[in-house]
């Protein structure tokens, strides 16, 4: 039998194929800006986060501190999933300039533009560019952009409910990533990695994580290694369900 891992890093030479473990996909990094103007459609995603001076409104639970220094911010889409801000660049559909800065700018111009479809402020940010990827085999129809924004706390604790919900009928909800695995190893990061995530977001957001070393690789390996059980662990039980009627409790 062909090995597909192989034959895809052999036809894609200067980037590798990696599996993004929550989905059946496999999505490719892409440096070549050649190939990025050859897609049809390019979408563009920023992370949002913001770093306390010191660690605020820590969470305890029996007795063990757990800092929140630095927050994430993710959205639940309308369909369930998480994931960030963003969406389609559709200036980029029609023409793609021809030089890279130029082609950054209308992408960072995009994500602002949907940042403050989506959320209600942004319009002005300037995110910093991070990596772009394709699905495997898809290089032509979809290029990935991944940008990241920092914050500053009071921004970060003035994003409003209210502006997103009169703004977007996309988001119907607002979380932050819990940068922390508790004392049984299993609650915190890990049970957040078990959710379902648009595209590749939990992919761009582990990164951003290693990136900026908000957590240590040994950390996040542990916690994606512990997520993927407690999704073994799901898939492989008895899914029925039966419902008990709590009426006699009313
Ligand atoms: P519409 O205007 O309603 O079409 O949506 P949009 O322009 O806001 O686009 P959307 O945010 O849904 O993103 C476009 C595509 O990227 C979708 O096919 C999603 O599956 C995917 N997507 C959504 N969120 C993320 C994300 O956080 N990361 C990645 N990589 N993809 C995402
Ligand atoms: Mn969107």
């Amino acid at each position: 039998m062909m090995d597909n891992t192989k034959v895809l890093e052999e036809e894609t030479s200067s980037t590798s194929a990696h599996k993004c473990p929550w989905m059946p996909t496999s999505y490719v990094d892409c440096t070549d800006f050649e190939l990025m103007k050859k897609a049809k459609i390019h979408a563009a995603h920023v992370l949002l986060w913001s770093r306390d001076e010191k660690p605020v409104s820590p969470y305890h639970y029996d007795d063990i501190e757990l800092p929140m220094q630095t927050k994430i911010l993710m959205q639940v889409r309308f369909d369930g999933s998480f994931g960030f801000p963003g969406g389609f660049v559709d200036e980029l559909e029609s023409k793609v300039p021809s030089s890279f800065p130029k082609f950054l700018e209308l992408l960072q111009q995009g994500v602002c533009r949907e940042l403050f479809e989506e959320m209600g402020f942004g319009r002005d940010t300037s995110p910093s560019y991070v990596y772009s990827c394709h699905p495997a085999g898809r290089e032509k129809d979809v290029m990935l952009h991944f940008f990241m924004f920092q914050l500053t706390p009071s921004q970060m604790k003035a994003i409003s409910w209210g502006s997103i919900i009169s703004t977007s009928d996309e988001v119907v909800g607002l979380s932050l990533v819990p940068l922390y695995t508790m004392k049984d190893g299993i609650r915190g990061l890990p049970t957040f990695l078990t959710n379902s995530f648009a595209g590749n977001a939990v992919e761009q957001l582990l990164r951003c994580i290693l990136k900026q070393g908000f957590l240590s690789e040994v950390e996040v390996r542990k916690a994606t290694e512990v997520a993927f059980k407690i999704l073994k662990k799901r898939g492989g039980g008895d899914l029925k369900f039966e419902f008990q009627s709590h009426t006699h409790i009313l």
